[in-house]
């Protein structure tokens, strides 16, 4: 099979890696890149650190509102897609380069494979819950990460082409692992093996509300512990506007949004995370460093359900305490799988 796979933002790219290694065993695969994602540190760091084969074709789009990003990916994929005339495409997660594949292939009668197809936060309000559910409605293959997004499809009447495969996530990580120990991080910035808490942040609904970004802020401020915080460009973006930046001098260790392996590493060495992302939900639940989630909900159910994630919202409070005193409950279950990637490619052509 001819198969074009869509990316175009920093965790599509780490999972494209494995997978993209197992589909050129079976198929023939080009890369489409959308530039939704375009700094280096966001970008090409992944690229060149994870050996992902270099895009066959970069469509530049950047940054912009939803619709003016989501429209120019529309109309330049189509015109790729009408050249290179695939038998499928693949995306990724819910991002807009996500729906923006699924819809132009779509409309060219081109199929669709989408990798973390089912899964729900139930919250309209995020542009990526919109994201997924658009795309799984118009796929013909869901690769489905856990049992919890086969049974989300099913209720919105979606069962053929569903595949349980596990997660491609877990490929990444257990591929880089061993490696990331090679990683001067800790060094680097001169911390101690769990001697500190590792946060990020970067959905809209906490770096686009001044209120929101406030009580996470305040709640880092005041932890009074060693707290190591990337900051992706949109956080970096708003803490600026908002007057916010200069309250975590001095009081948390920021730094440049960092490469994959040196977050693998910072990550598995944390004593806790804080976190408003979705993969580091499951990464740090695999490596077993207990979270803490700056939502009210979460798409990754089974990490809280099995006492690993604590989902906090934005409470300054419940920031302070649940990161002073949560520790992990249960056992740490199995739940995303091993071998995903095999699976999907194998998958591909049987429908
Ligand atoms: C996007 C995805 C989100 C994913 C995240 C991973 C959507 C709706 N959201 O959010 O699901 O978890 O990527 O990071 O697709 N920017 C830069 N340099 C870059 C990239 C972004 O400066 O390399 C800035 C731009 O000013 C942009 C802002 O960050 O306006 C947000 O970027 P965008 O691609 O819209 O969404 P993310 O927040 O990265």
């Amino acid at each position: 099979m001819k198969i074009a796979s869509i990316v175009g933002a920093r965790p599509q790219f780490i999972k494209c890696a494995p997978l993209s290694r197992e589909l050129r065993k079976l198929h023939q695969e080009i890369i489409i890149h959308t530039g939704q994602h375009y700094d280096y540190e966001m970008d090409k760091v992944f690229f060149d650190e994870l050996e992902i084969p270099q895009p066959d074709y970069n469509l530049g789009v950047g940054s912009g509102t939803h619709g003016f990003q989501t429209g120019e990916m529309l109309k330049k994929i189509e015109e790729v897609l009408i050249q290179e005339k695939p038998d499928l495409i693949l995306v990724y997660g819910d991002t807009n380069s996500t729906l923006a594949g699924a819809l132009s292939a779509t409309k060219l009668q081109i199929e669709v494979g989408h990798i973390e197809a089912g899964m729900r936060s139930f919250d309209k309000s995020m542009p990526e819950e919109v994201n997924r559910v658009l795309t799984d409605h118009c796929s013909d293959y869901l690769f489905c990460p856990t049992q919890t997004a086969v049974d989300n499809l099913k209720r919105e009447s979606i069962v053929k082409g569903v595949h349980l495969t596990g997660d491609v996530m877990v490929d990444a990580l257990l591929d880089n692992r061993k490696i990331a120990e090679r990683s001067q991080i800790l060094d680097t910035l001169n911390l101690e093996n769990k001697q500190y808490l590792v946060a990020t942040v970067h959905r809209a609904s906490n770096t686009d509300d001044r209120h929101n970004l406030e009580g996470i802020v305040d709640a880092f401020c005041e932890l009074g512990e060693k707290i190591v915080f990337p900051l992706h460009p949109r956080t970096e973006k708003s803490l600026k506007k908002y007057g916010l930046y200069d309250r975590l001098i001095g009081k948390v260790k920021l730094t440049e949004p960092l490469s994959y392996l040196d977050f693998l590493q910072l990550l598995s060495r944390a004593r806790r995370v804080l976190t408003d992302s979705g993969g580091i939900q499951k990464e740090a639940y695999i490596l077993g460093v207990p979270c803490i989630t700056l939502r009210d909900n979460t798409e990754w159910v089974e990490t809280v359900e099995n006492g690993w994630n604590m989902l906090v919202g934005v409470d300054k409070a419940r920031i302070v305490k649940t990161a002073k005193e949560f520790e992990p409950g249960g056992e740490q279950r199995n739940i995303f799988g091993q071998g995903a990637c095999k699976r999907i490619s194998a998958a591909i052509g049987r429908n």
